[in-house]
């Protein structure tokens, strides 16, 4: 009884049952991101980087430094940061959806990029393969990155790389990537666990400063219009191929209601917002982050014409971080987000990192969902949530 209502809460029933396509409007999951397994990031885990990175601030550079090291680093990287011991200890801690960051180099390899261009399709296959067969999970691939960068972070391709926008090479090459990622779905053995997020977090206003970063103000209209071009087209390659797979749609950090006129009613979409508050408001702390992750789920989320899963948010606070409060935190953030939303996943299932934070701890204390499960921490449906 006890862990039926466990699982209920952490939304897993419906996945472990499921044979068929999600249809998002009333399919419930909670999850995690696989960060820093085929998307490098120097903050998620601070020995990999200090070993391989040096002086590099993003992925692209790092592979310029290591030249032809980059190869078998990555391969090796690839083989070992996720493996399938890793889903089995996700799944017991209730995760039912993995969002999987990728660059746009393991899709395509396009003559002049500096990311790395190798079996991360394999890999892919292999922990998906065994997270859908031993746990019906649900996988989420999410195109982290696209062909002259989408929002000038290490994170959109490089530092400093906004060229994606308003540049339709960059567009085409985009759409290839996706009609590859439509190839390996469909040729998957089980294309009903999947969806299809096709780019995440484009940002074209922060290039004087990242102070606007995870406002609506980063992205602006003429930003924002390159975008529905985009969406647009990916929706109509999808539904073409197979319109049972669903789009998960990463609008900046832009209202879903901006976009609701741009897309057409009967889109196979699901909305993904992003909340986060390590740095905004300033005056977040780990005791008022409930109060916050309230708001959040009222304000953020849209006015429900499509639905809206939380793809990544993170307990660490811009101040006053205390370790006593993390454990109450995770699960007021996942319950609400049920509540309010399709779900969450959590940024993410392993983090080394050790950049220091305000209040208790490092930044590894706060980004672990792995610790939190070793923990025993994840039990949202115990938490007395009230918005
Ligand atoms: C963080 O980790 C790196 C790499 O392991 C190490 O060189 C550095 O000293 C650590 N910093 C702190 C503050 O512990
Ligand atoms: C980083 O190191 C490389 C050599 O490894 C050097 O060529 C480059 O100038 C350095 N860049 C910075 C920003 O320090
Ligand atoms: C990719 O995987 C194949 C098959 O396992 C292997 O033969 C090949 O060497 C790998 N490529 C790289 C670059 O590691
Ligand atoms: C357009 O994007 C491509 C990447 O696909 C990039 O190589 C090129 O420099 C960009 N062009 C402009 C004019 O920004
Ligand atoms: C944080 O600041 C905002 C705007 O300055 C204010 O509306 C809000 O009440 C503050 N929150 C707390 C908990 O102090």
């Amino acid at each position: 009884m006890r862990l039926r209502n466990f699982l209920a809460a952490l939304g897993t029933i419906p996945s472990l049952v499921h044979a068929d396509y999600v249809d998002w409007r009333s399919f419930k999951a909670n999850g995690v991101n696989l960060g820093g397994w085929l998307v490098q990031e120097s903050s998620i885990d601070s020995a990999f980087w200090a070993r391989y990175g040096g002086n590099a601030s993003d992925e692209w550079t790092l592979c310029q430094n290591l030249g032809p090291r980059c190869g078998p680093v990555l391969e090796h990287r690839y083989a070992t940061f996720i493996t399938t011991r890793d889903i089995d200890r996700l799944a017991k801690g209730g995760v039912a959806v993995l969002r999987i960051p990728t660059h746009y180099a393991a899709w395509i390899d396009f003559p002049g990029s500096q990311l790395y261009s190798g079996n991360q399709t394999a890999y892919l296959k292999s922990i998906a393969d065994h997270a859908i067969t031993n746990y019906g999970m649900h996988i989420v691939i999410d195109v982290h990155s696209l062909p002259g960068g989408l929002n000038g972070l290490p994170i959109g391709e490089a530092m400093g790389h906004w060229d994606w926008f308003n540049n339709q090479t960059a567009l085409d090459q985009s759409l290839q990537i996706i009609d590859n990622v439509i190839d390996f779905i469909q040729n998957s053995g089980s294309p009903e666990s999947y969806t299809i997020a096709p780019l995440n977090e484009p940002a074209d206003l922060n290039k004087e400063s990242m102070s606007n970063f995870g406002t609506p103000a980063v992205l602006s209209d003429d930003g924002a219009a390159w975008v529905s071009k985009y969406i647009n087209a990916v929706l109509d390659r999808v539904s073409k191929v197979n319109s049972k797979i669903p789009v998960m749609f990463q609008g900046s950090f832009k209202s879903p209601d901006y976009w609701y006129d741009q897309i057409p009613d009967d889109a196979n979409l699901i909305f993904d917002v992003h909340v986060y508050h390590y740095e905004h408001p300033p005056n977040t702390t780990s005791a008022n982050l409930p109060a916050q992750l309230c708001a959040d789920a009222k304000q953020k989320t849209g006015s429900g014409k499509f639905p809206v899963f939380i793809g990544e948010w993170s307990i660490q606070a811009a101040q006053r971080n205390s370790f006593a409060l993390r454990e109450r935190n995770l699960n007021t953030g996942i319950a609400i987000f049920g509540q309010y939303t399709q779900g969450s996943s959590y940024w993410t299932a392993k983090f080394t990192g050790n950049d220091t934070v305000n209040g208790q701890g490092t930044q590894q204390d706060y980004w672990n969902f792995g610790t939190f499960i070793d923990n025993n921490w994840v039990h949202p449906g115990s938490e007395s949530v009230s918005c």
